[in-house]
């Protein structure tokens, strides 16, 4: 267990910056080219908690009274587009990606032609007294040498009434480090390999990426999310998990497959179940900023 699960604040933990962005970068530009063929990183399982992330993202905005195709969104970790895609393609023309990985702001130009972006890390730089009314960050914030400085970030780039969304790992979900994630592990192995045989074809054809992370990467509980904003009242928070049973079959079911859609239909039914007890394996935190003074 990491200094920052048993303190739950994530304060840094004593990294180095410049060696946890020159790891990050180097391994982002490893993934970057193969990012969108892989079975993890693009699995079915990926696809589908990203895009309800964006609808999320927009109902929250809509529900406000805001029409998102006037707002200025930036996405932190953009990698090849994923979140800015299908905010594009919502109708929104005022997107910004910034990224530490130039080989990831190469593929996101392809994807997401319409937007700009800047190649740097959000710890260095410098968006002068530009204001963006939604920040969003997906699979990032673990990522990053010192966690409050996202939250940091956005203190000063948040537009009044603005908001940010994190998509990120549920560390105090039911599948991580709870008593029960062996065991939902084991109930689903069976169907996961069952399902694996299936689609030998279609994964053999997808690359095969080493797991590789900076030596900062830490999963995030709640709390720790919390722990880390530094003007946690000047925010209104809201949240959700997902996932339960659907998690362990990621790198078996294959988007093609309409047996596996209907096995990711099932399983989802099932795990929302348990989504009222927060003990979904992804979270979804969102904060509008209510106070700025
Ligand atoms: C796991 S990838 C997630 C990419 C994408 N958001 C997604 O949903 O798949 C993390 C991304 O964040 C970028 N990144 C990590 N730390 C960063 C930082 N401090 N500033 C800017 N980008 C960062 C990496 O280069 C990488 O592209």
């Amino acid at each position: 267990m990491t200094k920052r699960a048993e303190t739950g604040s994530a304060g840094g933990a004593g990294h180095d910056l410049d060696a946890v962005l020159a790891e990050e970068r180097e391994l982002m530009n490893f993934y970057a080219p193969q990012y969108r063929a892989s079975q993890f990183f693009n699995s079915y399982y990926y696809q589908q908690e990203r895009l309800h992330f964006v609808d999320w993202v927009l109902a929250t905005v809509r529900a406000a009274g805001r029409d998102p195709k006037t707002l200025a969104f930036l996405d932190v970790g953009s990698g090849t587009g994923e979140i800015l895609e299908p905010l594009a393609g919502a109708g929104c023309a005022n997107l910004t990606g910034i990224d530490i990985a130039e080989k990831m702001i190469a593929e996101s130009k392809r994807h997401v032609p319409g937007a700009r972006f800047v190649h740097d890390s959000i710890e260095r730089h410098d968006f002068g007294e530009q204001r963006f009314d939604v920040i969003t960050s997906c699979l990032t914030v673990h990522h990053m040498c010192d966690p409050a400085a996202f939250f940091r970030f956005a203190d000063r780039h948040l537009a009044p009434g603005g908001w940010f969304f994190l998509m990120e790992y549920n560390r105090g979900g039911w599948g991580i480090d709870s008593p029960l994630a062996k065991l939902i592990q084991w109930v689903m192995t069976p169907l996961r390999r069952a399902i694996k045989i299936k689609n030998r074809e279609a994964l053999s054809r997808a690359p095969a990426l080493p797991a590789r992370f900076n030596h900062a990467h830490d999963l995030l509980r709640f709390g720790d999310i919390l722990g880390a904003m530094p003007d946690r009242d000047a925010y209104e928070i809201v949240r959700y998990t997902r996932g339960v049973f659907v998690p362990p079959l990621t790198n078996a079911l294959v988007a093609e497959s309409r047996a596996d859609r209907a096995v990711y239909r099932v399983l989802r039914a099932v795990d929302r179940l348990a989504e009222p007890l927060q003990a979904g394996y992804m979270q979804g935190v969102g904060a509008r900023l209510i106070r700025s003074d």
